[in-house]
């Protein structure tokens, strides 16, 4: 108790915080413990992957001056049940850090202690976050200490951006959308989607977002979204420029991953012709575009998401020199997984995003949330704000 005592938690201050914290994230590595290492490099401004959102926080724990800990969160409303009308306040726990020298101490405890009360202050009903499922420290924190659920396990599915363009079926037209038909047709499709913010407009209208695109068969057309004329089949995706916002780099790989990554570089340059596919370069600084909104119509549209996908890899490639990845988050029996173009490898299974309830009410709407087995298998809307 004594030591928890000297730990003095406050907010985030600009002036004295900023390049403490760019160090201090060096040493806390995020990862499956023995494998893969995953850093951030925010690029000099701490917060940039909260303060996209409506309400954001970043809390520090410190010991005798010296930083121990910190953690972000954003809050947004968004749809938490089965229709659009089912609209809650949710908070979402991202960065959370301890550093090494001071873990097992109750830091990491603390600070959620305190944001929750920031929650609780600002009318919020569910809190979430997201993590590997191996991580077991956060797994534990979360689920044995502070009661939240297991909830969903979406996949992470990655692509690497390749050395050259990938062939798109000319069978199917790719047309960009105008930003207020974009939100119409994300509130009409997919409003009732777990997890789809309201403020969507935002999101499309953010710097970050670089457009959303529609696919469908050659001969179709796509005139007038609002008189409900659409073609049969159709598919659409919005990209986020994450590389704009911060960089990743993975700082201990496996042997064999390092092996690939060098040889199929070596291999390609030698032999072109062999079209081999090129482990990207992961382990230098590098952005990523994050693919988000991803939706299917159509008993013929399985195509088009893999068209669409492509033609997002090709953009990648031609307008962004350290984009070396395209990244996606989707529902784990969200049938459009199945045509999203990926590499195992480089891809999660199964993260692992864990809910508590803030409220008498929130508590009712989680227990049939995590109950209900049709519930698990609905589609999920991944907030670009919060990759
Ligand atoms: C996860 C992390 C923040 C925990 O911080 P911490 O200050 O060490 O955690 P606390 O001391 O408050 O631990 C509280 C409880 O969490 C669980 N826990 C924490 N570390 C654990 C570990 N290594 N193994 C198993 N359980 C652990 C325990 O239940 C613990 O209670 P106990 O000590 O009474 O058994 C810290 O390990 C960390 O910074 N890891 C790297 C970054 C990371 O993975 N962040 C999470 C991303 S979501």
């Amino acid at each position: 108790m004594a030591f928890q005592d000297d730990i003095k938690i406050r907010s985030f201050n600009y002036e004295i915080d900023r390049r403490r914290i760019e160090d201090f994230e060096q040493k806390c590595e995020v990862g499956t413990s023995k494998r893969v290492f995953l850093f951030t490099d925010t690029m000099g401004d701490p917060i940039c992957r909260i303060r996209n959102s409506p309400q954001y926080k970043m809390l520090v724990a410190e010991l005798d001056n010296e930083l121990v800990g910190v953690i972000q969160c954003s809050i947004k409303i968004a749809t938490v049940g089965s229709s659009i009308k089912d609209q809650a306040r949710v908070a979402y726990i991202l960065g959370l850090r301890v550093d090494p020298c001071h873990r097992r101490k109750g830091i990491g405890l603390s600070l959620v202690n305190r944001l929750e009360e920031w929650f609780v202050a600002n009318h919020v009903d569910f809190a979430y976050m997201a993590t590997d499922k191996e991580n077991e420290a956060s797994v534990k924190l979360f689920t044995d200490k502070l009661g939240y659920i297991k909830f969903r396990t979406p996949a992470i599915l990655v692509h690497p951006v390749g050395v050259r363009r990938i062939h798109i079926s000319p069978t199917v037209e790719i047309t960009k959308l105008k930003i207020e038909d974009a939100e119409h047709l994300y509130r009409r499709f997919m409003g009732s989607t777990e997890f789809f913010p309201d403020d969507i407009d935002r999101v499309l209208r953010n710097k970050l977002s670089l457009g959303t695109w529609v696919a469908y068969p050659q001969g179709e057309s796509w005139i007038d979204i609002k008189s409900g004329q659409l073609p049969t089949n159709w598919t659409m995706v919005s990209v986020w420029n994450s590389g704009d916002l911060f960089k990743l780099r993975v700082g201990k790989a496996p042997l064999s991953c390092l092996m690939y990554a060098k040889s199929s570089r070596l291999i390609d340059r030698a032999f072109p012709c062999l079209r081999i596919p090129v482990f990207p370069d992961v382990f230098h600084p590098f952005g990523f575009y994050f693919m988000y909104g991803l939706h299917q119509h159509g008993p013929r549209s399985n195509v088009l998401v893999r068209s669409l996908c492509r033609f997002v890899h090709n953009m990648a490639k031609e307008l962004e020199e350290d984009c070396r990845v395209i990244v996606t988050e989707v529902g784990r029996r969200d049938t459009v997984r199945l045509h999203i173009p990926h590499w195992k490898m480089l891809s999660c299974a199964e993260d692992l995003w864990c809910m508590k309830a803030l409220t008498k009410e929130a508590q009712d709407t989680l227990f049939v949330l995590t109950t209900q087995p049709s519930m698990a298998s609905r589609a999920l809307f991944v907030d670009p704000r919060e990759v």
